[in-house]
């Protein structure tokens, strides 16, 4: 099986976040062909302007989108911030946005927060974000309620926790393989 390459973007810069202790939960659990890197540059992204995009994208934006391009497939975990995804991720993924970077990319969502929804309406408003971009977002939805009592030490350490993470992570490896795969007729 050749190798299957994912990335993680992570919706917090904080030190600390719940939801980049999960980006780094599931690289480690990640296991050959498949490997995941955990990219740490959303925080170093000019705000996005279409005017800067089509004049001269800067190198961290230009990075960023090869880093998406060489991914079989991505993994996004976020925070919920006033019932929205966190700026800095929607600011990365405005750049992309027209460079198309993550068109029929194969893309699971996971939410962390402290409280019980989970971040449900930071995945729903994802969600819709990632689709209207044509990126191929699994319908596995994972949400990590009251997560301060599931994640210790900067790692996932609840087990019905894990065993959905590597849940995700079998989907998204199972979409990286069909990507080649014909559309069946007469479905
Ligand atoms: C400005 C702000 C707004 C927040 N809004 C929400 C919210 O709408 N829903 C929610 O569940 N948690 C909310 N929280 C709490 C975050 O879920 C919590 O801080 C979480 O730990 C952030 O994710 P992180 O640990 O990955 O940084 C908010 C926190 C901040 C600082």
């Amino acid at each position: 099986m050749p190798p299957i390459n994912l990335l993680a973007l992570c919706g917090s810069l904080r030190q600390g976040s719940l939801n980049s202790a999960v980006a780094h939960t599931a690289a480690s659990l990640c296991r050959p062909p498949v490997a995941m890197t955990v990219y740490e540059g959303l925080g170093g992204l000019p705000f996005f302007n279409p005017d800067v995009e089509r004049e001269c994208p800067p190198a961290e934006v230009l990075d960023f989108r090869a880093r998406l391009a060489a991914a079989d497939a991505v993994l996004i975990t976020s925070p919920e911030y006033a019932h929205g995804t966190s700026g800095v991720l929607k600011n990365g993924l405005e750049w992309v946005v027209g460079s198309g970077e993550l068109v029929d990319k194969p893309v699971a969502v996971v939410t962390a927060s402290p409280s019980m929804t989970g971040g449900a309406r930071a995945q729903a408003w994802l969600r819709e974000t990632l689709q209207v971009m044509s990126a191929r977002v699994l319908p596995h939805e994972l949400r990590i309620p009251c997560a301060t009592v599931k994640i210790t030490n900067g790692r996932v350490t609840d087990e019905e926790t894990l065993t959905g993470l590597r849940s995700v992570l079998a989907d998204l490896t199972r979409e990286t393989s069909q990507l080649g795969e014909p559309v069946p007729s007469g479905a």
